[in-house]
């Protein structure tokens, strides 16, 4: 199977000379169709840097990769700008939604500046709101809703166009424990629906379970990097360990 994403040797380094960090070193890493991946790791260890290179919004120090087999390494800004649009849908810790605008205008507005094929992004915005369980919330403000039902808006957001991978960066941690897990096994549902990918960093092992694949950084290193045939047995061997 072609990965959706191949990360090869990817370093990071932030800033120069002696305060130069290290933050990634020769990561390698691939993300499937259809699979719903985590990534685990301290505080430090080069998470977010790893989720940000994966998602095109920040730009490596070394190493090549691809998306769908194109080589973006070379890219143009407004080449890097219109795949990250078409390909990422990404979900924050904090929500990220606009205060003053509705459920629905939160979904639809980003779809519209994004210049998505999708003919009516309100329509569209709507489904998505029914799909993530917001049907009957629609027209509130952020303000008004609860933590889990923000972070199902932004899922919806996440996933105006159609994008094959969506991206969480610690995306149940403001959520209690009760809805941090129905938020993971919403995405996981959707990956498995869509043969869609969903990455998701985090700290918190119970979302293993939800899992099919389970990547540690520690120290800028990604760590036991295994291929699709190696997946089952290790997914089965977590899932038993949890
Ligand atoms: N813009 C930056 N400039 C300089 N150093 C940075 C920058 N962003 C991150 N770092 C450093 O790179 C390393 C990795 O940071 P990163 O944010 O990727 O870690 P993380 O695993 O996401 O951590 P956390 O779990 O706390 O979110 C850390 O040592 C951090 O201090
Ligand atoms: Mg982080």
């Amino acid at each position: 199977m072609q990965p959706i994403v191949r990360l090869s040797g990817i370093g990071k380094t932030y800033g120069a000379g002696e305060t130069a960090v290290s933050a990634l070193v020769d990561a390698e890493l691939d993300v499937f169709p259809g699979e719903v991946l985590l990534i685990e790791g301290p505080s430090g260890s080069g998470k977010t840097t790893l989720l940000s290179i994966l998602g095109l919004l920040l730009r490596p120090s070394a190493g090549t990769m691809s998306v769908h087999g194109r080589d973006v390494g070379k890219m143009r800004e407004s080449e890097l700008a219109a795949i990250r649009a078409s390909v990422f849908g990404f979900v924050f810790q904090g929500f990220n939604l606009f205060p003053a605008l509705t459920a629905l205008e939160n979904v639809s507005y980003p779809m519209r500046l994004k210049g998505t094929s999708v003919k009516s992004p309100e329509a569209e915005a709507r489904r998505l709101l029914e799909l993530v369980g917001l049907g009957e919330r629609m027209k509130h403000l952020p303000a008004d809703l609860s933590g889990g039902q923000k972070q199902r808006v932004a899922i919806a957001r996440a996933l105006g166009g159609d994008p094959p991978v969506i991206l969480g960066d610690e995306p149940t941690a403001a959520l209690d424990s009760k809805t941090a897990l129905a938020v993971m096994e919403l995405l996981g549902s959707l990956a498995k629906q869509h043969g869609r990918a969903v990455v998701v960093v985090t700290h918190d092992p119970r979302l293993e379970r939800y899992a099919d694949r389970v990547v540690r950084v520690e120290d800028g290193r990604v760590l036991a990097p295994e291929r699709p045939s190696q997946r089952t047995s290790l997914a089965g061997h977590e899932r038993h360990a949890a």
